[in-house]
């Protein structure tokens, strides 16, 4: 029996109640396009599951039913609506499923606006980390803070991108880079989304940058990462996923298989930055590994993409990055759909190459400049984003028994997301069927 027809038979049988109806949505994108093995790809991403003059019903925190309203009220409440149940009139507007940002490192101190106004005049962001800026200028400042003033933070941005639809966030350490300055980061990550409500995935980044204490003993660092940190973090749960930034200038392949076999091994899924700063098989690792995901990918090779394309492991792209740091190229979006990559969007957060915190803002750039659809662009923000962090039963889309986290948008047409880039289109959040924006 469906997931659906379940549903239906148990409220029928009064044994499940529904607790909230949303009613007069111009337009419903559920994102529910039925059963899939795997993250959506090729003309999947441009499918969304639309109703027009819909409804959903909610029970607990859970998606109960969606579909066109005349079908659903006369289905399921077939004697009119319980006199008790909170009703929301969504005036015709859109309801999507709430943005999940796969790629974070919301958990920072002081902002970097010094490094971007030296960008503007012309130095790269690699002379800037070589001259003492970069990670490790962020690296000096948050180990000067303390756990409570890091939470304080974190709680604001995450209110931020909460009010513009995020509802789960990945959240990355890699500013600490000792082992009890990565666990203060991933503790606050975890205290600052529990304050807020947004579902958190936390990623241990000890492999962020080699700390200069270790600059001639990179080993010793691999170990400390490998021996101490992650195995700490998985004993205290701080953390389900591990992640190294993979690039000739930061670890290398030998060094990042260590550092992800170490991590598999201790039960964290696994992603990586790949291929951003140079085509360095960053990506084929991640594919031949499991990983979840290969994150940036701005120089992937054909090889890369043709690793990813046969696996499901999901190409992260970060085009709010290119865009902060004012570079022309972008990663290969339309060619890597088109070719069957199961692509995702993420907004790379960070003080550093992208302030960008707008799952909205990073649709506009990914349709404008990748040549992504805005279905797609959708998809690769809420379905393809939850399949990257393994949360794909859970959220990305809004299939009866996923959890109620939905957007009211300000118009009657998901395309204006992308289109009108700058302006936050959601009016309001919902996660796990309370209104909390
Ligand atoms: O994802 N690529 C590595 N890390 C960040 C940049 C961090 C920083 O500059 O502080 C990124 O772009
Ligand atoms: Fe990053």
């Amino acid at each position: 029996m469906s997931k659906e027809a379940r549903y239906d038979q148990t409220f029928l049988a009064g044994n499940s109640k529904a607790t909230l109806l949303v009613r007069n949505i111009g337009q419903l994108c559920t994102l529910d396009t039925g059963e899939s093995m795997g993250p959506r790809r090729k003309e999947e991403m441009t499918q969304l599951g639309i109703f027009t003059e819909a409804a959903m019903v909610v029970s607990g925190d859970e998606i109960a039913a969606t579909g066109p309203e005349s079908e659903l009220m006369a289905r399921l409440f077939p004697d009119g609506l319980p006199e008790d149940l909170p009703v929301v009139d969504a005036a015709g507007r859109s309801v999507i499923p709430g943005f999940v940002d796969p790629h974070t490192h919301t958990v920072f101190g002081k902002t970097r606006q010094d490094e971007y106004e030296r960008r503007i005049k012309g130095e790269t962001y690699l002379e800037i980390a070589a001259a003492g800026g970069g990670i490790h200028s962020s690296v000096r400042d948050l180990r000067g803070r303390s756990e409570e003033e890091l939470v304080e933070l974190a709680t604001v941005r995450l209110r931020e991108m909460l009010a513009q639809g995020t509802t789960t966030v990945e959240i990355k350490s890699g500013y600490g880079l000792t082992l009890a300055d990565e666990l203060k980061m991933l503790r606050a990550a975890r205290t600052a989304a529990e304050s807020v409500g947004v579902r958190s995935v936390r990623t241990c980044l000890a492999a962020h940058e080699i700390p200069h204490e270790y600059k001639d003993k990179r080993r010793d660092y691999v170990n400390l990462v490998t021996d101490e940190i992650l195995v700490q973090v998985k004993a205290e749960g701080l953390a389900q996923r591990c992640d190294v930034f993979c690039e000739p200038t930061v670890f290398d392949l030998e060094e990042t298989l260590i550092i992800l076999t170490r991590a598999r091994d201790l039960g964290l899924s696994l992603t990586v930055h790949a291929d951003e700063l140079a085509s360095f098989g960053g990506a084929m690792l991640a594919a031949r590994l499991g990983a979840n995901s290969a994150d940036h990918l701005i120089k992937i090779d054909e090889q890369g993409r043709q690793a990813l394309a046969a696996s499901n492991t999901v190409a992260v792209m970060l085009p709010g990055t290119v865009f902060s740091l004012g570079l022309k190229n972008y990663a290969p979006g339309r060619g890597m759909i088109d070719q069957g990559c199961a692509l995702a969007l993420a907004s790379d957060f960070n003080p550093g190459s992208c302030p960008i915190n707008s799952m909205p803002l990073v649709m506009a750039i990914a349709c404008t400049q990748m040549r992504l659809l805005p279905s797609e662009s959708l998809v690769a923000s809420t379905l393809n984003a939850a399949w990257a962090l393994g949360l794909n039963d859970e959220v990305g889309s809004l299939a009866t028994g996923k959890k109620a986290d939905f957007l009211i948008l300000d118009g009657d047409d998901y395309r204006l997301i992308p289109y009108r880039a700058g302006h936050n289109p959601v009016e309001s959040v919902f996660l796990g069927g309370c209104k909390v924006c």
